[in-house]
């Protein structure tokens, strides 16, 4: 099991679906966590089921005041920050570019991509004053691929990549690892509407034949933060079945 014993993380989104199985494992490897989210009932409910190692507090990733709040409230309840999981997002939809509503796809920049900016930007201090620690932002499988009617979101989730790029870049000298985890179609309640089953050869369009689950992702993240991950950064971590791989060609008789 990966570990993290005496580290607290801070997850974004902490209330459902991967953000609440990122901090599940992280508890579950030893970590205190702070989950945030606008869901207050989800995610208090969340933290609840797991015990005294964690906490939820409200924060909506756009405000850079929440994010101050949030920042104090990790380092008032458990002493220090030693992880950021940028996971909250938002799908913003499914859209062809040219039927994409400018004011939307400022909105899912403003939660999908500012959101991990500010995110970045509030734990750098306390992450310098333990000497060091792990951020993983929460992109996807778009942004690897150009995938269709995703303009805001594969913007964004593209932005996500590039500012783990270089915030690995930066913040090397500080001992601060930057990666970036990208989930393919995972069973979640954003993809609930897709209506896709869950099990073996129900999802062709990965290689794998399945769409993932949360703890699939977990399991990556807690890799990233912990110090199995020690020479790690700046790094893209597909999790995904193979979909963004390339086309999903299945070998057969007549076409080898
Ligand atoms: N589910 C998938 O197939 C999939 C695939 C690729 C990437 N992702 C990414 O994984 C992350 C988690 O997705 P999920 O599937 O668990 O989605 P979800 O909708 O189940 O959970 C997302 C959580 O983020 C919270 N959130 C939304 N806006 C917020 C804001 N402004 N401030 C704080 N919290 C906010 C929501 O309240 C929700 O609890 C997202 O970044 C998503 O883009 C998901």
């Amino acid at each position: 099991m990966t570990e993290l014993r005496g580290r607290t993380v801070i997850v974004t989104g902490g209330a459902r679906g991967i953000g609440a199985a990122a901090a599940r494992t992280a508890v579950a490897s030893g970590a205190r966590v702070l989950l945030t989210d606008v869901r207050e009932d989800e995610g208090r409910a969340a933290a609840g089921e797991l015990g005294e190692s964690a906490r939820f507090v409200r924060h909506d990733v756009t405000s850079e005041d929440d994010w101050r709040r949030a920042v104090d409230f990790a380092v008032t309840a458990f002493g220090r920050v030693d992880g950021l999981v940028n996971n909250a997002g938002i799908s913003g939809g499914s859209h062809f570019l040219e039927e994409q509503s400018p004011e939307a796809f400022r909105h899912v920049l403003d939660v999908d991509l500012t959101g991990v900016f500010l995110g970045m930007r509030a734990v750098i201090p306390a992450m310098r004053e333990n000497g060091g620690g792990s951020i993983v932002n929460v992109s996807s499988a778009a942004g690897l691929i150009g995938l269709a009617r995703t303009a805001a979101y594969g913007a964004a989730k593209w932005g996500v990549r590039g500012l783990t790029k270089l915030g690995a870049v930066e913040l090397a000298a500080d001992r601060i690892r930057v990666n970036s985890v990208h989930p393919g179609m995972i069973h979640t309640p954003m993809t609930a509407h897709v209506g896709i089953e869950r099990g073996e050869g129900k999802y062709p369009n990965t290689p794998m034949g399945r769409v993932g689950e949360p703890r699939e992702i977990a399991r990556a993240i807690a890799f990233l933060l912990s110090d199995a991950a020690s020479y790690v950064t700046g790094a893209e971590l597909a999790v995904d079945g193979g979909w963004t791989t390339g086309p999903t060609i299945r070998p057969t008789e007549e076409n080898p």
